[in-house]
């Protein structure tokens, strides 16, 4: 048997008739940028989250690079950040000027919040919190600290779609919300997309206009903004997939609780859950200090995994100007060694799911 860490098509094939014909309707419609399909997903995924006002994008790095730019971010400042992130959360600080100040993760894999304190300085202006994985990092506390220390707090929740945390949702928590719609996504579309969700309305109305060349009237441009649109399409698709999101969310978690039940293996470390967090599973990541071994012995096996991340931020070749070494953050570093992603995905079947959980326990190095 062969298994990809996601097979795409399943999920499309779950629900195929209803994106057709949401499709068809967008070709026949003559309109394609902005109009009734992205506000009313706007409206449906503020909606669904809790939020007052959501504006679609045209990625999740722009939803982070716009909200840092609408908060007013820029250079002399600094965002502190998990060090154990993908590199788009630390890409939108640094695209803003500012700089990265970087925190050690919890077992969660997740922004430590016994140590965000310690970081922040006269210069701090903004928290990022990340809910890796698509489990909710300790966001409570950290909004706290936030609020006591007058910070921003932006969510990094590419990975956590319906997520929650003590019963309200990532994304809620601080000024805005960053959501990633790509296709891998928990709430994936079939090509690119992203959107901001926020109670305040000026921060949506800017990023409404910084999306859109600095406009909110055609041709009167009063920020020099760019060109980060929501299509139609992505819009008309990602509403059809938004109405079966918790569904999808609860064949990820059975999935998941089939695995971290049955896969018996005392080289492998399953992955725990905070009290009062939910997990959604974009990934299902196990730990393993013979990483490499046990890859290739899936590989073998027809099972194919995936490293989030073989590289963390501090050490990435484009922040070596930054000075950071190995050794700087041995968590975080530790986890980029040891983590490796198993198949999870909507329309698995409970033979692939069988297949995995059985060579998993198999593998004896
Ligand atoms: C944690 C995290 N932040 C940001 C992003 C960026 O999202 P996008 O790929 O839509 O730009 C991703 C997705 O890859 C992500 O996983």
């Amino acid at each position: 048997m062969k298994i990809d860490l996601a097979i795409l098509n399943r999920q499309f094939e779950l629900y195929q008739a209803e994106y057709e014909k949401a499709a068809l309707k967008v070709l026949r419609s003559g309109w394609y940028i902005l109009g009734h399909e992205v506000a009313a997903f706007e409206k449906e995924f503020a909606d669904y989250v809790g939020a007052k006002f959501c504006v679609g994008v045209n990625s999740g790095l722009d939803a982070l690079t716009l909200s840092l730019r609408a908060l007013k971010i820029c250079a002399g400042d600094e965002v502190i950040v998990p060090a154990n992130t993908y590199i788009a959360t630390v890409l939108a600080i640094t695209a803003n000027g500012a700089t990265p100040v970087f925190v050690e993760p919890d077992e969660f894999y997740n922004l430590d919040s016994s140590k965000v304190a310690k970081a922040i300085t006269s210069r701090t202006k903004a928290i990022m919190v990340v809910h890796l994985y698509g489990q909710a990092a300790d966001v409570e506390k950290i909004s706290k600290l936030a609020r006591e220390n007058n910070l921003a707090l932006v969510e990094d929740c590419a990975q956590s779609h319906g997520a929650k945390f003590n019963g309200k949702m990532t994304g809620t928590f601080g000024n805005i919300g960053c959501f990633s719609f790509y296709p891998t996504k928990n709430l994936g579309g079939f090509g690119d997309g992203g959107a901001i969700v926020t109670d305040d309305e000026n921060l949506a109305a800017t990023i409404g206009k910084l999306r859109n060349y600095g406009s909110k009237v055609k041709y009167h441009n009063e920020l020099a903004g760019v060109n980060s649109r929501l299509d139609e399409m992505q819009a008309a698709l990602l509403r059809v997939k938004l109405s079966h999101l918790d569904s999808l969310n609860d064949e990820r978690k059975k999935i998941a609780d089939k695995y971290s039940a049955e896969i018996k293996n005392s080289r492998l470390i399953l992955p725990k859950i905070r009290d009062g967090a939910e997990h959604v599973y974009h990934q299902f990541v196990v730990r393993t200090n013979q990483r490499e071994a046990f890859k290739n012995f899936l590989e073998r096996n027809g099972i194919k995994t995936v490293i989030h991340y073989p590289i963390p931020p501090h050490l990435a070749e484009c922040y070596s100007h930054l000075g950071y070494g190995r050794g700087d953050f041995p968590l975080t570093e530790k986890y980029s060694d040891e983590v490796l992603s198993l198949p999870m995905f909507n329309g698995m079947t409970d033979e692939e799911i069988n297949f995995v959980i059985g060579v998993c326990n198999e593998y004896d190095a």
